[in-house]
């Protein structure tokens, strides 16, 4: 009996190192903020600055940008307009529903079938980015974001990704060197990732959106890479809202702002979240203590002492222990647990 309980205790302390270990990454990224990966303010030069020319060119001067087909919407228009206009000496590249899955059949046949069983469309438009990045190099811009100045400064960079606010990173604007080993990873990833989380929104987030790049992003600096190998992270002053930041946000897709509520409401509710957690465990526990009981202490007809037997419904013991049968069985016993018995049935 003390080897069964031993044997549970261990069970139980490795299901929740298990479960732990599986929420780590998510929880993690709630207190690291990456700034010490952060393009500071003070090495980004203002928009028209004469030290824009002196620094070193890594990423190639393309722009991607994806849609489902070639007639962008008016509301995005304008915000396209900004970006090639300010860019004529980048080429530019929009991939549609057709040209991007035509690229992955030929540069990536093994990714076809995940590609291809995505159920949301969003989960394509996600996807293409990491492995246009990862093929051409370049910058990735939402339909949404219109450029505010020029992304020169953005090139000496071999990948950088942008911070939400309060936590996590987004995947609505990005640059990096063709074949950087994070987006090779991410490319990598993809398919193992691709769950179902029964919400649609939770799905597209957790396997190809922003919690998932999030996630890949966190893994990946556990090897702390040096170097070019590293990820700078633009932080939301030099992303958007000021003078001298790159991108201005328009209006349409709410997406991006959703994800952040959801993770804000997360946040703000964080001590709902962990009293949640502690009532779920408390009820595996107390059921994986019921399921060690019933199977580990013997079950029904074991030994004279076993507890099953005793608190079996059906003995006179396990009656008699109840107030109100006590007070009956004072007078004809034999009668009254006839009575009451046939009642239960
Ligand atoms: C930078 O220069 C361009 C053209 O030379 C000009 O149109 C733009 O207004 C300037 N930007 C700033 C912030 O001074
Ligand atoms: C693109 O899609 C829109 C909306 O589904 C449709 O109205 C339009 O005709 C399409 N354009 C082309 C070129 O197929």
């Amino acid at each position: 009996m003390r080897r069964g309980l031993a044997l549970f205790l261990l069970v139980n302390v490795a299901i929740i190192f298990f479960l732990v270990g599986q929420v780590w990454t998510l929880l993690s990224l709630l207190v690291v903020d990456g700034s010490q990966d952060a393009i500071s303010r003070a090495e980004l030069p203002a928009p028209n600055s004469s030290l824009i020319d002196g620094r070193r060119q890594l990423i190639p001067k393309i722009i991607h940008q994806t849609y489902k087909n070639e007639t962008i919407p008016e509301v995005w228009k304008e915000a396209q307009r900004s970006c090639i206009e300010l860019h004529p000496d980048y080429e530019y590249k929009l991939w549609t529903d057709d040209s991007a899955r035509e690229f992955i059949v030929a540069e990536y046949p093994w990714f076809l079938d995940t590609w291809d069983g995505y159920p949301f469309n969003i989960q394509r438009a996600d996807a293409i980015r990491y492995f246009i990045l990862s093929h051409f190099g370049g910058i990735y811009i939402d339909l949404d974001d219109g450029c505010n100045r020029r992304l020169d400064p953005l090139l000496s960079y071999s990948a950088w990704l942008r911070r939400t606010l309060p936590t996590g990173i987004s995947n609505d604007a990005m640059g990096s060197v063709p074949q950087h080993p994070f987006f090779l990873r991410v490319i990598d990833s993809l398919s193992k990732y691709n769950r179902s989380w029964f919400l649609p929104y939770i799905t597209v987030m957790a396997s190809t959106g922003p919690l998932f790049l999030s996630v890949m992003w966190r893994h990946y600096n556990n090897d702390d890479p040096v170097g070019d190998d590293r990820i700078r992270i633009l932080f939301p002053d030099e992303y958007k809202d000021h003078v001298w930041s790159f991108f201005v946000h328009n209006v349409g897709n709410s997406w991006h702002e959703k994800d952040v509520q959801f993770i804000m409401w997360l946040r703000s509710n964080w001590l709902l979240v962990t009293i949640f957690g502690f009532v779920i465990a408390g009820f595996a526990f107390s059921g994986s203590y019921w399921l060690y009981r019933r199977w580990c202490l013997g079950g029904y007809g074991s030994g004279p002492g076993s507890p099953r037997k005793r608190y079996h419904p059906n003995s006179r013991s396990f009656l008699r222990r109840l107030p109100i049968l006590r007070y009956f069985s004072k007078g004809d016993r034999a009668g009254s647990y006839e009575l009451l018995d046939r009642r239960d049935v």
